[in-house]
């Protein structure tokens, strides 16, 4: 069988892209054809992550995406090392955990920050030229703690439901304009964010999950590439749980 190339020659922003499910997502959107632009904070990893795509149409910016003068820089230089860009994916997340009693301002801000405000200052840093061409794809990771909220979790399920707000506003402002965008919510996948749960804690989540099993990096990749192409072109403002059947919203 051979591989389709449907997303032959677009340009693909994946931040976080450096692992993880970024990195799975990154690799899923260049098997598609797509350049991959590797966005994330730490510039060795990306530039280790782009040269590990192969070929020559890939390339790692070193960026803070909670700071939104950095974003536009990026999103300029992506557009004149790489072209246009057709695909936004918002995969950057952090997560800093405590009872909301224990959460401290700084664990608050700095999820806030990062999750929330990293994907708007993206948007909108892309948004302009998406405008002018009349064409563009953002894909945003949330989660399914953003739809069923968890205890010790609070400042990371806030920043993702306000994703899920952010998805819809998106979608809702710029259809008119052939910009779709949409959310992938992720249930519990095996990255070094859920490396650190103990055995018992993953057993006992295997329990809750249909599938009888964490998910991959592969597993929301495959989600995110049907978004991001014109599979999904009539497809705009959803929120697709990848969570071997937990939440069934
Ligand atoms: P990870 O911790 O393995 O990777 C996170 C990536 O985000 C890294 O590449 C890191 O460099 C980048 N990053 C973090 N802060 C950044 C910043 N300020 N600026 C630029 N880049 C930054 O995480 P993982 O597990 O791959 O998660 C990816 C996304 O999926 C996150 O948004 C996470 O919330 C979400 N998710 C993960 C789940 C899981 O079970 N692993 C479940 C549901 C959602």
């Amino acid at each position: 069988m051979t591989e389709t190339s449907e997303l032959a020659g677009a340009v693909a922003i994946v931040t976080g892209g450096s692992r993880g499910i970024g990195l799975g997502i990154a690799q899923e959107l260049a098997r598609a054809g797509a350049g991959i632009a590797v966005v994330a904070r730490d510039g060795e990893r990306a530039a280790a992550a782009a040269a590990e795509l192969g070929g020559d149409g890939h390339a790692a910016y070193p960026c803070d995406i909670a700071d939104a003068r950095a974003c536009t820089k990026t999103v300029r230089a992506v557009e004149s090392g790489q072209g246009p860009v057709a695909i936004l994916v918002n995969n950057a997340g952090i997560t800093r955990d405590n009872i909301v009693l224990r959460l401290k301002d700084d664990d608050w801000s700095r999820v806030i920050d990062t999750n929330l405000g990293g994907a708007f200052n993206m948007i909108r840093a892309v948004t302009r030229g998406m405008m002018k061409r009349r064409a563009g794809s953002i894909v945003n990771v949330t989660s399914v703690i953003g739809l069923m909220g968890n205890a010790g979790q609070a400042n990371y399920a806030a920043s993702k439901a306000g994703l899920h707000g952010l998805t819809k506003s998106v979608a809702r402002e710029l259809a008119s304009r052939n910009i779709r965008c949409n959310a992938v919510a992720p249930g519990f996948i095996r990255t070094d964010m859920t490396a650190g749960l103990p055995e018992s804690q993953v057993e006992e989540l295997k329990g809750r999950i249909p599938a009888g099993r964490l998910g991959e990096p592969g597993d929301v990749a495959g989600v995110v590439r049907f978004l991001a192409g014109p599979g999904a072109g009539y497809i705009t403002g959803q929120i697709i749980a990848v969570d071997g059947g937990m939440t069934m919203q």
